[in-house]
């Protein structure tokens, strides 16, 4: 993966317009402010400052504009962050012109359990959210504290309450929990699974602690060394606890109900990054947004995309990317296998299939290859080394953020 995400530099480059048939394409927006930094997360954030975030937002809108008038259309829109509800007022701004401008229906919201409470659940619900995740990360008080997010944003048991609140409010509540942080035994794990049965929420996502450089040498100073000895052993708790009442979305995200919304990286084969940090997919390249805030702002005020790298993927990378992205939904059907890409999925990835299979990852069924649990845990792996490969790209993106800015204090 790590040799694979190498990048041009993409200054000057215009972004094409989009193709006559477009594939169903989902819109992911970033909001990179957050109140306060968590230690482990390796995402691209910065400590709110809201003048601005006022600014950003604003070309956030131009930004989007751009990406329509090059005839680019979406089914969903994924707002990601940092903290998407940091400033409730220009995020629903922006959810409301999607639906009017763009026609999106189907709008997902990350946000942070102390924005779990009515001043916030009401109008997000009453904006047509149909799914909010929130970033539980454990209920465990110890591992609470020691990430710093014990003051922030409560206890384990405030958190509970706070979920409660929200429950049937949107069409999927999701938690997000990280398993395999330095301080976590089984025990711990354990207890955070008997508390999920007791909650009324959808789907959880259960994120392995993923450790990109710069992250492993903040964890290390403060929650002790990082080691996968224990992962797989976790993983199982997970997966034979969860399998009793959810239903597997991907290898590490649990429904309660198939076909709810999750990872839009599987559920969409082509995905528009909007944002500074941003990330995009399509026409066989990944496209990353600067993540110099200042950059951002000037470049889409000039008419101008803020894209900084791009990544054209071989014809090989794109099919190991897809076949990567299919299983992690850990059934791929074969009807799959008619389609167009599906024909070269299957051609030109004969020897991979064969030794998936060999290795007893994969079984096959009448209608589809499905992970085993063997092949389940490779998948949790082989997706932590991508999204590791990401986030040091986003390690590098930050370095030459910092390098051209003058904003030093805001890049990390
Ligand atoms: C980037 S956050 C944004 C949403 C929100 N601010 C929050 O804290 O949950 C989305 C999720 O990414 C996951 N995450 C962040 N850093 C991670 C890491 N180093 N390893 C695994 N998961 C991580 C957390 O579970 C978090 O809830
Ligand atoms: S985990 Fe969420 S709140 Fe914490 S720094 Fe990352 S984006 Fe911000």
């Amino acid at each position: 993966m790590r040799s694979v995400l190498r990048f041009d530099d993409a200054a000057g480059l215009s972004i094409p317009r989009a193709p006559h048939e477009q594939q169903r394409c989902l819109l992911y927006v970033h909001i990179p402010f957050c109140e306060s930094l968590c230690p482990y997360c390796s995402f691209h954030r910065f400590e709110l400052d809201e003048p601005r975030a006022r600014e950003y937002f604003a070309a956030l809108s131009r930004e989007i504009l751009m990406y329509r008038d090059l005839g680019y259309r979406f089914t969903g829109m994924y707002v990601g962050g940092g903290t998407p509800t940091i400033m409730l007022e220009p995020l629903l701004d922006i959810i409301g012109f999607a639906r009017s401008e763009l026609g999106i229906s189907e709008i997902s919201v990350e946000t942070n359990p102390n924005h779990v409470c009515p001043e916030y659940l009401e109008p997000l619900r009453a904006a047509g959210i149909n799914r909010l995740s929130v970033g539980v990360q454990s209920f465990d008080d110890m591992i609470l504290r020691a990430i710093g997010r014990y003051e922030k944003y409560g206890s384990g048991q405030e958190t509970c309450d706070r979920l409660q609140q929200a429950a049937g409010m949107f069409d999927t509540l999701n938690i997000d929990l990280i398993f395999n942080m330095p301080l976590q035994s089984a025990r711990s794990l354990k207890r955070d699974l008997e508390l999920i049965d007791r909650l009324n929420i959808d789907q959880v996502t259960f994120y392995p602690l993923m450790t990109a450089p710069s992250v492993a040498a903040r964890l290390a100073s403060s929650l002790g060394p990082i080691s996968y000895k224990k992962e797989k052993r976790l993983y199982r708790l997970i997966l034979e606890h969860m399998r009793g009442t959810f239903h597997s979305s991907t290898a590490w995200c649990f429904s309660r109900k198939p076909a709810m919304i999750d990872e839009y990286i599987i559920d969409y084969d082509s995905y528009v990054g909007a944002g500074s940090g941003a990330f995009g997919y399509f026409n066989n390249c990944i496209y990353i947004n600067t993540f110099n805030l200042n950059e951002y702002i000037e470049r889409v005020r000039a008419g101008l995309f803020p894209t900084g790298l791009v990544k054209q993927f071989t014809r090989r990378e794109t099919l190991h990317y897809t076949l990567l992205m299919k299983l992690f939904a850990t059934e791929l059907p074969k009807s799959f296998f008619e389609t167009d890409q599906g024909k070269d999925v299957r051609e030109a990835l004969r020897a991979e299939l064969a030794a998936l299979r060999l290795y007893g990852a994969l079984r096959e069924t009448p209608d589809s290859f499905v992970l085993t649990d063997r092949g389940r845990y490779l998948w949790v792996m082989a997706m932590r080394e991508f999204f590791i490969a990401v986030d040091t790209m986003r390690d590098v993106c930050r370095r030459q953020a910092g390098a051209g800015s003058n904003q030093p204090d805001h890049i990390f």
